[in-house]
């Protein structure tokens, strides 16, 4: 009689790498030095940590599809942010308390070993009281690995199996866990019936947990469920981070936000850790040198991504720092090391009214500092056609006191979530610097925006003709004064197939 290999669920998942490994390559949309899943659709970054000497980042994956759905988690490691090995799939939904996917989650070092924390999804007939998902059933989960590549899962679990009330079964997830002292906290985002809420729960032994507070309970101005909740210090002071789902005020946009405590968290304090259009589901975890480093979510919902198999990719790693004024600033980490070349550079050059500075590029970092005192709007026209009809352009208006990414004229088709194509950071509270630094990365269609010391981060995909990479610098005002500009072109990160079967 002869014998079938019954295939594991992430072997199964790991076959779909090797057989598709390096397919997606070349697709003229794609990113080449972000962080991005070998094919398929990717959302969050999950269990972020860097973890004897490797920068981990975790991400909610479909190996079998460039759409959501079939949610595992894919795994890629670093030491440079440049250089990535793609490993072995860490976890797939096998058991049946998490049969409809491994949702997002954390990772913890506990013993010398790795442990995620995760949701465990399970469908269930019915329809979501809120948007046009269906029911669910989540609980919380935990798996452990000894190499910090294989994953076992809990026998206990779900750890977490039940939500403090029968209100929300369907909104109950994405725990972030840390340790303080010899114990363990995790916060977690619910919803009691119609209200979000952000859980935190105890444990010695990141097996059986206990509840311990709610640390915000909205009043209703923040929608109906908060997602991938994180809290975390900066200057001593407490940082509550999530992702509301279903605020008006947002047009349906996905938008990320904090809170700093002063006495309690209060939601009116809410502001936004990225103005772009496509930025979600950011994870905070501690770097080698205790830095406190961000990544979120490049969501591609507008890409018709049958034709890509590939949709979605993450952020740069992000420092994050709090200003005097306690706002976030985010700039690009230093533990990133990615390779570029000097391909253009000036330095205090006075830009008159009918001049431009031209240069081109698709993956391409700009740095650039300017005199913005007394100025009208400068402007930086990127993804341009050679014609200059169509583009993406950066205004930085200093008598209005705002920087607009306004994406109108890019070419692409109107997106539904995006009605208004162009986003505003008011920068009238920063009053007294007028020399300003901006960062601008370009990424094949991402676009990464960092001005204002990191106080106005904009992250945009923009998915416009890809051979439009005009890149125009213009000012409406007689002289002005660019203190310097770089451009670096950027290698393509160096991709390792890693499976270690
Ligand atoms: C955020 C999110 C999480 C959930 C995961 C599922 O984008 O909806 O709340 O755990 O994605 O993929």
């Amino acid at each position: 009689m002869a014998f079938k290999t019954v295939k594991s669920s992430v072997e199964k998942a790991n076959r779909t790498i090797k057989d598709q490994w390096g397919q997606a390559n070349g697709d003229p949309y794609r990113p080449v030095y972000h962080p991005i899943a070998p094919h398929g659709w990717m959302n969050d970054p999950n269990g972020l940590i860097y973890d004897k000497g490797w920068y981990h980042v975790f991400y909610q994956w479909n190996p079998y599809g460039s759409g959501w759905g079939n949610i595992h988690w894919g795994h890629m490691r670093t030491k440079d942010f440049a250089s990535w090995q793609h490993m072995s799939t860490a976890l797939a939904p096998e058991k049946s308390y998490e049969k409809d996917g491994c949702f997002s989650g954390s990772a913890v070092a506990d013993k010398g070993e790795l442990v995620l924390v995760y949701t465990a999804n399970v469908f269930k007939d019915g329809n979501h009281p809120y948007n046009d998902g269906p029911l669910a059933i989540q609980s919380q989960a935990a798996a452990r690995s000894k190499d910090g590549i294989h994953f076992l899962k809990e026998k206990q679990n779900p750890l977490i199996a039940n939500a403090p009330n029968e209100n929300a079964l369907c909104d109950f997830r994405d725990p972030k866990v840390w340790k303080e002292g010899h114990t363990w906290y995790m916060v977690l985002g619910w919803r009691d019936g119609a209200k979000a809420e952000i859980l935190q729960y105890r444990s010695v032994d990141l097996l059986s947990w206990e509840l311990d507070s709610k640390v915000l309970t909205s009043d209703g101005m923040l929608g109906y469920m908060w997602e991938c909740p994180d809290l975390f210090k900066l200057n001593n002071q407490r940082v509550l981070m999530f992702s509301p789902m279903g605020v008006p005020k947002y047009d349906g946009r996905h938008v990320s936000g904090y809170i700093v405590q002063s006495t309690d968290f209060i939601e009116e304090a809410f502001k936004l850790v990225d103005y772009g259009p496509h930025f979600y589901a950011p994870q905070t975890f501690e770097g080698e040198d205790e830095s406190r480093i961000m990544i979120g979510w490049v969501p591609m919902f507008q890409m018709n991504s049958d034709k890509h198999n590939w949709c979605g990719c993450l952020t740069l790693p992000r420092e994050l720092k709090l200003s005097d004024d306690d706002e976030l600033m985010a700039l690009p980490s230093k533990k990133m090391k990615l390779r570029k070349t000097l391909k253009y550079g000036i330095n205090h050059y006075k830009l008159d009214v009918d001049q431009t500075i031209n240069m081109a590029g698709d993956t391409v970092h700009l740095c650039l500092k300017v005199d913005i005192k007394e100025q009208q709007a400068f402007r930086i026209k990127l993804k341009a056609s050679e014609d200059l009809c169509q583009y993406t352009e950066i205004v930085v208006d200093p008598v209005m006191k705002r920087v607009i990414l306004d994406w109108s004229k890019a070419g692409v088709a109107n997106e539904p979530t995006q009605p208004k194509r162009h986003v505003v950071y008011d920068f009238e509270h920063i009053n007294d610097e007028t020399k300003v630094g901006f960062q601008i990365f370009i990424d094949k269609s991402v676009v990464e925006l960092y001005g204002f010391d990191g106080r106005c981060v904009m992250t945009a995909a923009i998915l416009s003709n890809p051979e439009n990479k005009r890149i125009q610098i213009s000012s409406r005002s007689k002289d002005i004064l660019i203190e310097e500009l770089r451009m670096y072109q950027i290698e393509p990160s160096v991709n390792d197939l890693c499976l270690g079967e």
